[in-house]
């Protein structure tokens, strides 16, 4: 039996095909969540019209931020139990999840028998999330693989106090006007980003293994900075783009 995942994330819309009975992933793909989230969606289902796995689909779940505007899925479930679902699957032990968008940042503690026990999403500030790496990039003039590798090349540490976007955006134009390196602006990004991510997590009780998911767990640069932070390992899926899809298409048997 094959189930569908999707999720209509705030920049990119995901779909999943799961195969409950081998427990694996038959089809991933994304692209841009478009003004209608439906029309992303059947893009990508169309996309996977030509393989096998499209078409023996029992059932279907969907969660992201543009869940509650599709109306063609079998189930809707949140975000945060998706994501949760989707860790457990692919890291057994995890106890903490975090996830980061390209527009807001979750974090979820899980108990040793993997059932939710609290979470904390932040969703009304750019900050911790994609948006910041967006707009450095936009700034430093790279794209955002680039952005995490000129960051590993930093030789100093500078400050960077803003704690909003609007604001960041300016001191990074101070900073370049000052002579500062881009890779040492684009450490000092990662590294607001790790704290801040560090001081949301402060109020839950969040224990290691922890698994890093969604879009930015991709900058191999801020994984570093984070984990340097939380002094701990972090755990990053092969595809984390995809986390809150595969938990949508497991749980929607
Ligand atoms: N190589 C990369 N390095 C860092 N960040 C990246 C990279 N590629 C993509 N991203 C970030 O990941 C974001 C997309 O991630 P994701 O699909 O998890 O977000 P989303 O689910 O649409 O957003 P949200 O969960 O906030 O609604 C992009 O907007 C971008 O900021
Ligand atoms: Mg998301």
């Amino acid at each position: 039996m094959k189930t569908l995942g999707i999720d209509i994330g705030s920049r990119n819309t995901k779909i999943v095909i799961f195969d409950q009975s081998q427990a694996q992933i038959a089809f991933k793909a994304w692209q841009a969540t478009e003004i209608n989230p439906s029309s992303a969606v059947d893009k990508l289902i169309q996309a996977a019209a030509p393989s096998q796995e499209i078409q023996d689909i029992a059932s279907s779940c969907v969660t992201g931020y543009g869940r509650k505007m599709y109306k063609r899925a079998d189930a809707i479930k949140s975000e945060i139990v998706c994501h949760a679902e989707a860790c457990k699957y692919l890291f057994p032990e995890v106890r903490t999840v975090i996830d980061i968008g390209g527009q807001d940042s979750k974090i979820i503690s899980l108990n040793e028998d993997g059932e939710i026990i609290d979470f904390v999403m932040n969703d009304k500030c750019a900050a911790g999330t994609g948006r910041f790496l967006e707009m450095t990039a936009i700034k430093l003039q790279c794209d955002l693989p680039k952005l995490s590798q000129l960051a590993a090349e930093s030789d100093t540490d500078i400050p960077l106090n803003s704690t909003c976007v609007v604001f960041a955006e300016s001191e990074i134009i101070g900073l370049l006007a000052t002579g500062n390196s881009v890779p040492n602006i684009a450490r000092a990004v990662h590294k607001s980003i790790a704290r801040r991510i560090y001081a949301q997590m402060s109020p839950l009780q969040c224990q290691a293994p922890i698994v890093f998911t969604g879009g930015v767990a991709q900058s191999a640069d801020l994984v570093y900075c984070l984990a340097n932070l939380l002094n701990t390992e972090l755990l990053i899926p092969d595809d984390p783009e995809i986390t809150g899809a595969l938990g949508a298409a497991i749980l929607a048997k």
